[in-house]
């Protein structure tokens, strides 16, 4: 057991491999770290690659008290462990050992409320909390994350020089991690950050489909295309590994991998709670919904094929026409609607989080959101500088479909966008992320829409009254008698 007669400069508990990756960069960074998991074999493991990655300064413990006792105080200790009960076991664990002003940080994908149970009630015994989430994968904790931490500002001060360094570094713009703000908001700006990739991974793979089952690209286009589109707008961490998969042969038979991979989405819980949270908000989120929804129903595989069938014997089977495409047309068409829609998608992420800071007097900054960003998590894009200056110019912007230049790159898209959505659903191909994205532009962007309808039937049914274009106050009308009169 290594052991330093030394304090380290901080302590990581969970060591899958997430923890070890961060560990690792942390020591990397010139910061002696403890390290400790319940199963020991994690911990040998850990010391084990801190040696063969260059001797890095990685001290593991088999015990949770001599692992605690092994960091100088105020003591830091980040836990990487799954979100709910073992987060809390793992506090319970630890904080016996803990002396007052210790913290403790949750690396996971919390839930925000968890954590401001938590901070709460480590403040009453005297401790410190934070709430970070962590985005990049394995690669990201390994090599330079995207950070979010929120909480106690005091516990975010003493680390901050560890954060600055461990964080990825993008030029020009410094490291992706800055001070979240207070209570559980880094936990939920990482929730709406899963939403957001939820709705580029779905825009992303309907671009795919369209691409594929109506302009009939092979895997070898497909590949192509991405790493085209990589180069431009569109370069971003999600397309460049989009390219990467249209490349990969199956070392198990014929072909392409991609082609071999069952058409079936799992998920963790964050893009749920995104649009759990929109509703609450009474915010508008359709493009990320409805990459939630298709989620959903990519999982009723079975349901799928039976339906296949019964819609093919009714002589409705696929309806793509075989009319010759234009694939480089399509193709920059396509492009053209996948950005657009990206802003759309964006931009409702963006929202939710301005109103649950509004709620909760978080007092967030948007673009330095979009600006932590830019390196290391998986939404990474050149696209997010575009937002952080948006959000430069006016930080007030309400929606970052007004902001002069996204909207100047609206205007420029909407027929190429206009013309895919179109396309998909005349050949039967289901886009809900790019249809949903444009129907909210549209919507947006219209000075009337028939909401007047729905409110009169409201007031009808149920007099709930309604107001008027043309005068100030609430009115009701006896519609029913009104009607009835006029039938007689
Ligand atoms: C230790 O490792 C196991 C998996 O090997 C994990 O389930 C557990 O939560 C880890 N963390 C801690 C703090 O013990």
């Amino acid at each position: 057991m290594a052991e330093t007669t030394q304090l380290t400069r901080i302590g990581l508990a969970g060591l899958a491999v997430m923890g070890q990756n961060l560990a690792l960069n942390i020591a990397e960074k010139g910061f002696p770290i403890s390290v400790y998991n319940r199963s020991t074999s994690k911990v040998d493991e850990t010391v084990e690659r801190a040696k063969k990655e260059g001797d890095l300064p990685v001290f593991g413990y088999h015990d949770p008290e001599a692992f605690v006792q092994s960091i100088r105080k105020p003591r830091v200790i980040i836990m990487l462990v799954k979100a709910g009960a073992p987060v809390d076991q793992t506090i319970k664990t630890l904080s016996a050992y803990l002396d007052k002003g210790d913290c403790i940080i949750d690396g996971g994908n919390e839930w925000y409320e968890n954590t401001e149970r938590r901070e709460k009630a480590m403040a009453e015994l005297g401790f410190l909390y934070l709430g970070m989430g962590v985005s990049g994968g394995e690669e990201g904790a390994r090599n330079g994350p995207s950070m979010m931490p929120g909480g106690s500002f005091e516990a975010y001060k003493y680390i901050e020089d560890i954060l600055l360094k461990v964080a990825a570094q993008v030029p020009d713009s410094g490291p992706c991690v800055t001070y979240i703000g207070e209570g559980g908001s880094g936990n939920f700006v990482k929730m709406v950050h899963n939403g957001i990739e939820y709705g580029d991974m779905q825009l992303i793979a309907e671009a795919y489909d369209v691409l594929k089952s109506v302009g009939k690209l092979t895997n070898e286009e497909l590949h192509n295309c991405f790493s085209e589109w990589n180069k431009g707008e569109l370069l971003s961490f999600l397309i460049e590994i989009t390219a990467d998969i249209f490349g990969i042969k199956d070392d198990k038979g014929d072909g392409y991998l991609v082609d071999k991979v069952l058409d079936k989405t799992g998920m963790k819980g964050t893009g749920k709670w995104t649009v759990q949270q929109a509703a609450d908000l009474s915010i508008a989120a359709p493009t990320i919904a409805s990459s939630l929804d298709a989620r959903f129903l990519s999982g009723l595989k079975e349901e799928r094929v039976e339906a296949a069938k019964v819609f093919k014997s009714g002589g409705f089977g696929d309806i793509l026409s075989d009319q010759a495409v234009d694939k480089k047309k399509l193709i920059d068409d396509v492009r053209q609607a996948l950005y657009a829609s990206k802003i759309c998608s964006y931009a409702q992420g963006m929202n939710l989080i301005r109103a649950k800071s509004i709620e909760k007097g978080w007092d967030l900054k948007l673009g330095e959101l979009a600006r932590i960003w830019k390196g290391g998590c998986i939404i990474r894009a050149a696209f997010l500088d575009r937002i952080k200056k948006a959000y430069d110019r006016n930080s007030d912007l309400a929606n970052l479909l007004v902001d002069p230049e996204f909207a100047n790159e609206i205007i420029d898209r909407q027929s190429a966008w206009r013309r895919v959505v179109c396309l998909a659903i005349n050949s039967g191909i289901s886009t809900p992320g790019m249809s949903s994205s444009l129907a909210y532009f549209d919507s947006y962007r219209r000075e009337t829409l028939p909401a007047n309808l729905v409110q009169a039937q409201r007031d009808y049914f149920g007099a709930h009254t309604y107001e008027r274009v043309d005068m100030e106050g609430s009115f009701h009308t006896e519609w029913f008698k009104i009607a009835k009169q006029l039938i007689s």
